[in-house]
């Protein structure tokens, strides 16, 4: 596959078909993402891809903590606070997410819905994987950036193979219970959850389109000749 079509054709899938992924298929994936650039090539990352009777009991065991921790509850240690959120950012927010909505037919006031929809989350949208991306804590926050890059490259990777992925911070909230149920120490900050598999192209989810803005809204060029 071509890197512009690789590009062009992912997308935060929020819907995927009950198809398994093989290890081997998985493991090409994070091969390929393994080359990625990193600060002085300390490649400060750690991925657990989880699958089968144990992606169950994260989720089984997620949803229990989120009983006594309902999502957006607990505090952060590294969430952006809400009123930084200025603009443009905000409307940015709030057209996909309202855009998501829209796309699943669910009333903009309908807070039960978009709550189910919320917790979709904690299925991985029906993926068979779920990817968890960690970084020692000693390297926080300087390195944060080299996971980023990473994990863009897991899911441009993930292309390659015909499978899709979404991005999920969502999965900071149950912290905890990833420590404990992945084994992975407390030295180490778990930044985020993907979710990969084969996308379903009839979720009505995979029907919302993201905007961009165009290059000229973000960047400046100068001192070019040509
Ligand atoms: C770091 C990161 C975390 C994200 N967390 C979530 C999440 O928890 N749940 C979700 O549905 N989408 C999540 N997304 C997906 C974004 O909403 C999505 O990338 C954005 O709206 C652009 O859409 P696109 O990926 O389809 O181009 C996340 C994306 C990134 C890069």
């Amino acid at each position: 596959m071509q890197l512009t079509d690789a590009i062009h054709s992912r997308i935060s899938a929020r819907g995927f078909l009950d198809k398994p992924v093989a290890e081997a298929t998985v493991r090409q994936v994070i091969d390929l993402a393994r080359h990625a650039p990193s600060g002085s090539n300390m490649q400060p990352w750690q991925v657990h891809a989880v699958s089968g009777k144990l992606l169950e009991r994260v989720i089984k065991e997620s949803l229990a903590f989120a009983e006594e921790h309902p999502i957006g509850s607990r505090e952060k240690e590294f969430q952006t606070p809400t009123e930084n959120f200025i603009q443009p950012y905000k409307s940015r927010r709030y057209a996909i997410g309202m855009g998501l909505y829209d796309a699943l037919g669910i009333d903009r006031k309908d807070k039960v819905r978009r709550n189910e929809q919320l917790l979709q989350n904690f299925y991985f949208f029906g993926a068979p994987v779920g990817l968890f991306f960690s970084i020692p804590r000693c390297l926080m926050p300087g390195q944060l950036g080299d996971l980023g890059i990473f994990m863009g490259n897991v899911m441009l990777a993930a292309r390659e193979f015909d499978l899709h992925t979404c991005a999920q911070g969502f999965w900071q909230d149950v912290q905890p219970v990833l420590h404990d149920v992945l084994d992975i120490s407390d030295d180490y900050f778990i930044f985020n959850g993907m979710a990969l598999g084969h996308i379903d192209p009839d979720h009505a989810a995979n029907s919302l389109v993201s905007g961009r803005e165009d290059v000229d809204a973000f960047c400046q060029f100068a001192g070019f000749e040509q």
